[in-house]
């Protein structure tokens, strides 16, 4: 049987929209890197395994990053305390101008580079 012209048409025009989202989210990634480096990096540290007491490691197995993405972002956005934790973590990571994309950025980020996937 032979492939009609659509089909083949189809397969291209697959193949250009995931790279198309692939090199967006690379961009977010990069982003998502910047962005950690310069406002969270004071606690969390540049290795993610926090740097003050009560910071949550974060290449840690079963650890914050087994949360979903939406979680992540909503906390980093709005801030976050566990149940008898010494140390709240703050809104916005304290940089008032942060926003849901930037959020959903350094999450991207954030798994790259401390959860090995
Ligand atoms: C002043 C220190 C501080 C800064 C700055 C900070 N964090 Fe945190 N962060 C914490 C602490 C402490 C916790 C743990 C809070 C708890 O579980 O009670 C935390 C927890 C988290 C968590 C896990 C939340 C969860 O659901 O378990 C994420 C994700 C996170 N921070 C991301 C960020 C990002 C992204 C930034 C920068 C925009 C940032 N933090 C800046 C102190 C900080």
């Amino acid at each position: 049987m032979k492939h009609s012209p659509l089909w083949f048409a189809g397969i291209l025009v697959g193949a250009l929209a995931s790279s198309i989202a692939f090199s967006a989210h690379a961009e977010s990634i990069e982003e998502g890197e910047k962005l950690f480096n310069t406002t969270c990096v004071a606690c969390h540290g540049q290795n993610g395994k926090g740097k003050l007491p009560g910071v949550p490691d974060f290449t840690k197995r079963d650890g914050r990053l087994a949360k979903t993405d939406d979680v992540l972002a909503s906390h980093i956005m709005n801030g976050f305390k566990s149940p008898g934790s010494s140390m709240a973590m703050p809104a916005k990571g304290g940089m008032s101008s942060l926003n849901q994309e930037q959020a959903e950025a350094i999450v991207n980020y954030m798994r790259q580079a401390f959860a090995g996937n």
